[in-house]
């Protein structure tokens, strides 16, 4: 008995990189697949159905089941549509794989309002609105007796959790991802649906360029984690992020220190400077 038989999954951005790793990966371990992406170029101008067709047919090829999905995660429209190709083409939803990304990176004092609202819209709204869309689905399908819960993966990064120059709209964004991450996991616990992300490491058209990122590090090496994260070997996780780089995986944690209390009623800001070392270590 494969993983994900008798699932359907929607992985979006699906058309490439380590998205279409992922299509393929729940794919072979029985999903039903929708394969969004629209196609476009790394910076997120044009849009073209050939990449998610191929992806389709790569399934097919395989021996697994999939339909392809153009639409943009960016809008409410679109992501309505993500959604209803699934239920369309295999009746309902039991996993969504929020994949789909863009970068227009630019330092801080270059940064263009148009650069800033197309990042945050692709990784931020694109992940809400396909996420409220899947959420609603999955949760009336366990209302109505069709399904004991279900599985969200999102798509966090290094450049939101710790910081990396050029990139304070796409970390914005990717830090959102977190936050977004841990709120909807409490939010729909409820209906037994975890919401998980990764914070992958990988050669694809979005690293390229970047020297540091060795072709090693190869994106088929992080869906392991993320059918993982769709099976049921993964209940009751939730909440949680996992860097995946090659063989390593690890998970992300906020890390608080002891910290230090008062010596009168409230905090001075002469005090918090005289106990600094205190308050950090
Ligand atoms: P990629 O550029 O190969 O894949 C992104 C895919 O999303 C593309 O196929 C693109 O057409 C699609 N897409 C873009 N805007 C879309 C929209 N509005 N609607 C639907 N599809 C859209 O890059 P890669 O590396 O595979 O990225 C996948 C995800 O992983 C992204 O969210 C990225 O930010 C994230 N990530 C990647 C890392 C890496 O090392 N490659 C590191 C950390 C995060």
């Amino acid at each position: 008995m494969s993983l994900l038989e008798g699932k359907v999954a929607i992985v979006t951005g699906a058309g490439g990189g380590l998205g279409r790793c992922h299509a393929l990966a729940l794919a072979k371990e029985g999903a039903k697949v929708v394969v969004n992406d629209l196609g476009g170029a790394r910076d997120g101008s044009g849009s073209a159905t050939t990449p998610a067709d191929k992806v389709v047919e790569e399934i097919k090829a395989a021996g697994g089941i999939a339909v392809a999905n153009y639409d943009t995660v960016g809008t409410i429209a679109g992501a309505g549509n993500i959604v209803a190709t699934a239920v369309g083409a295999f009746g309902r939803v039991d996993i969504l794989v929020n994949n789909a990304g863009i970068l227009r990176d630019k330092t801080l004092l270059k940064m263009e309002e148009d650069w800033w609202d197309s990042v945050i819209s692709v990784h931020l709204k694109g992940m809400f609105a396909v996420t409220q869309a899947a959420a609603r689905r999955m949760a009336e399908q366990v209302a109505n007796g069709t399904a004991d819960g279900g599985r969200i993966i999102n798509t966090s990064s290094l450049a939101g959790l710790v910081g990396n120059f050029g990139q304070s709209n796409y970390g914005t964004a990717k830090a959102g991802v977190a936050g977004f991450t841990r709120v909807t996991a409490i939010e729909l616990a409820k209906f037994k649906i975890t919401v998980n992300a990764i914070v992958p490491l990988a050669k694809t058209r979005m690293t390229e360029d970047i020297a540091l990122i060795p072709d090693s590090l190869r994106p088929e090496c992080v869906s392991p984690a993320v059918v993982f994260l769709a099976s049921d070997l993964a209940a009751g996780v939730t909440g949680r992020l996992f860097a995946i780089e090659g063989r390593a995986i690890r998970e992300f944690r906020y890390k608080a220190t002891d910290g230090a209390t008062a010596a009168g009623d409230m905090w001075t800001p002469e005090e918090i400077s005289s106990r600094i070392k205190e308050i950090t270590a």
